[in-house]
This record gives structure tokens, sequence and C-alpha cells, in this order.
């Protein structure tokens, strides 16, 4: 077995449809450690950690970057940058990572009150109808705790945030003294499925957060980007919370080489979930909302599916497809493809003859379900 054996067969992720974060470093990342500047990022000395903020910084137009262990960190530091004097409240999606997925960071690390919103639409945030009428404004009135922050995510469990809507909400912070931040894990895959560059869609936001480590297949990571002295204070925050990394060159310079290579190949696995989401409508399997990016999300409880059913039947078709959500990453094989088709059919055709009452279950949780 050669020594890279690991890093240039098929990836164990090819049958991974929990999340896209199973993805598995190449062989061609595994290479370009040699690449690597060794210096120590915490002292801002490794030209591999610098390089890849600036890159990153460019491609969204930003001044400055900083790179983070993980999208958590830099979600809730971005959060912390953007707010001073507390009392003050966030406003964000009910289904918003940084709010149902990050640890009550908020209530810790920034001391925010969160007002969680139900999009009247279903699917995304909207001026009008969801954020005027719960904007609380600071302006003396002492029973409140005023409005500061408005926390976007885009993608949202796949779905694509509209660029006109994102416009709308960025004129109301500017006019009102609101800072905006965008969790933009994947806004690569929304950049990629509109063709809006991920720079016109950063220009709306006073910070955004890119994973580097989900869909795009880096190992670790997450780069923040702003102006250069918000970005400087979040590094001040990075610190305090144990997110300095000495020789981040190494990760860095794998992550410039997932950015390179994996970025284009985005646009397969969309097209992969946009096929399975078809056949699903075709089969009157019901899905929570439209494919849009890399997940497919089938209604479990409305297709009256068992979730321990669609474990056994994924496992007996060799592919991890362990909950209502299918995600999608370039790494997944043909093969892979084929087999979860036949399971989301076969959990469905199951379930017509043995319907699930829902109300009997037991809440079925994975750690990696809504990541
Ligand atoms: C939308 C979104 N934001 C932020 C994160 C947090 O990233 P990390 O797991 O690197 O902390 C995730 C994780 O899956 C995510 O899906």
């Amino acid at each position: 077995m050669s020594e890279f054996a690991n890093f240039s067969a098929q990836s164990p992720a090819h049958n991974e449809f929990r999340s896209d974060t199973f993805t598995t470093p190449t062989l061609s990342m595994v290479q370009s450690l040699t690449q690597a500047t060794l210096g120590d990022a915490v002292y801002n000395e490794d030209d591999s950690t610098i390089a890849l903020e600036k890159k990153v910084a460019a491609i969204a137009g930003k001044e400055a970057g900083l790179y983070c262990v993980s999208g958590t960190l830099s979600n809730q530091i971005a959060l912390r940058t953007n707010l001073f004097q507390p009392p003050f409240s966030v406003l964000c999606d009910y289904r918003g990572h940084v709010y149902v997925h990050e640890a009550g960071g908020l209530s810790t690390l920034s001391q925010a009150m969160v007002q969680p919103i139900k999009p009247t639409n279903g699917r995304y945030l909207t001026l009008e109808d969801d954020i005027l009428p719960y904007f609380i404004p600071d302006d003396g009135e002492i029973h409140g705790a005023p409005t500061k922050l408005i926390s976007l995510e885009n993608t949202l469990h796949g779905m694509i945030f509209p660029l006109e809507e994102i416009k709308k909400i960025s004129k109301f912070c500017k006019a009102n003294d609101v800072r905006l931040h965008l969790d933009g894990a994947r806004l690569w895959n929304a950049s990629v499925a509109t063709g809006i560059s991920i720079k016109e869609y950063a220009s709306y936001f006073d910070s955004v957060s890119l994973c580097l480590s989900k869909t795009l297949g880096a190992p670790i990571g997450s780069v923040l980007v702003g102006d250069r002295k918000f970005i400087l204070k979040a590094n001040h925050f990075k610190k305090q919370n144990g997110g300095g990394i000495r020789q981040s060159g190494l990760l860095a310079t794998m992550a410039i080489t997932a950015i390179d290579e994996n970025l284009p190949k985005l646009k397969k696995t969309h097209e992969w979930a946009s096929e399975l989401g078809k056949l699903c409508d075709d089969n009157g399997i019901i899905l929570e909302h439209p494919v849009e990016t890399n997940f497919v999300f089938i209604d479990l409880k409305a297709n009256k599916i068992d979730p321990s059913k669609l474990v056994e039947i994924s496992n007996k078709y060799g592919v991890k497809a362990y909950s209502g959500r299918i995600s999608f990453h370039y790494q997944v094989s043909e093969e892979s493809f084929e087999a979860v088709k036949k399971v989301v059919l076969e959990a469905f055709e199951y379930a017509k003859e043995h319907p699930h009452n829902s109300s009997d279950a037991v809440r079925f949780y994975s750690v990696t379900e809504d990541e």
C-alpha cells in the first residue's frame, strides 16, 4: 500500500450524505503542505496564513481577513465585535446557526438578547414583513433591548437569500445605525448557483464569515472578513476565546488549495441535489422546501417515514443518509448517488405500507443533522 493511499483512493466520504463537512483532505492538499510556511500566526508572522486571509478578503472585496479555527468562532467573534455596550439584541432567522447551533454563544460571549424571527414567507427574512415589525429602536425607551445587529445566513438550509432583499435590509441598517453580519458558511454555494459574486454579496455586510471546511473541503477553518479596524478587534476576541493557532500555515495552505481546486466542483453537487429533488417531486415525496443548492430536505414527518427505518435502509445500501436532510459534497461518488436515490424511494414505499406516526417517535437527533 502506497504511503499516500488514504489520500489518493476514493474518499471515505464518498457515501456520506449527512453533511458537506465530511469531506476529507485530498492528495494535492497534503502535497501543498510542503510549500507551507511555518511562522507563528499569533504573532502575525506566518506568510501562508496571511496569504489565505488576503485571498479570501480579496474574493469578498473587504480590507482584511482573519483565519479562525471554525465557523462558530468566526461567527461569534464577529457578532461580539459588532456589538458594544449592552443591553442590546440581535435579530436573526429562528433557524439561524448563530442562534440554534453555536452553544448559546450570543448570550455568553456577547451578552445579547436574541430576537429569533420565523420568516413570514417560510424561507427568508424580509424587511417589511419580518424585520420592521420586530425592530427595537434605540430611542430612549428603557424596557426593551435595542436591535443593534441583524445576522443573516446565506445559504440557510440550502436556500439562497435573494440579493434584492439583502439590499433593502442593508440600506435600512445603514440608515438606523444597525450592524449587519452574514453567516456565509456556504456563500460559495449561493454565488455558484446565482452567478452573483461573493464580493457583491459581501458589499452589503459589515462582516462575513466564510467557511472553508464545509462545501469546499478544507480540513479546518473559516475566514472572517471585514474592514481593517473590525478585523483587528475581532482578532482580540479570537485570542480571548483560545482561538490563536501557532503554525497555522499548514492549515492555511491546504485551505488555499481547497478554494482553488474545489470551488469549480460545487456546481455538480447542486445538480445532484436538484436531480434527487426532482425524483422526490415526481414520486410525491414531500420536501420541506425547494432545492436550490446542495441540500435536499425531505419532510420525514409529512411523508410518515420512520427515521430508524431510514437508517436501516441506508445501511443496507451502504450509504449514510440518516435524516431527512440529504447533503451533497464534491466527494460523493456516482455509485453512492445511485444508492441514495434507492434509499429515498424505498423508505417512502415502506412508509406507505407502514406509515410512521411521529407522535410515537423518539426525537431522532444526529449531531450533524443541522450543521
Ligand atoms: C450555516 C453554518 N454556519 C456556521 C457553522 C459553524 O461551523 P463550524 O462547524 O466550523 O463551527 C455551520 C456548521 O456546520 C453552519 O452550517
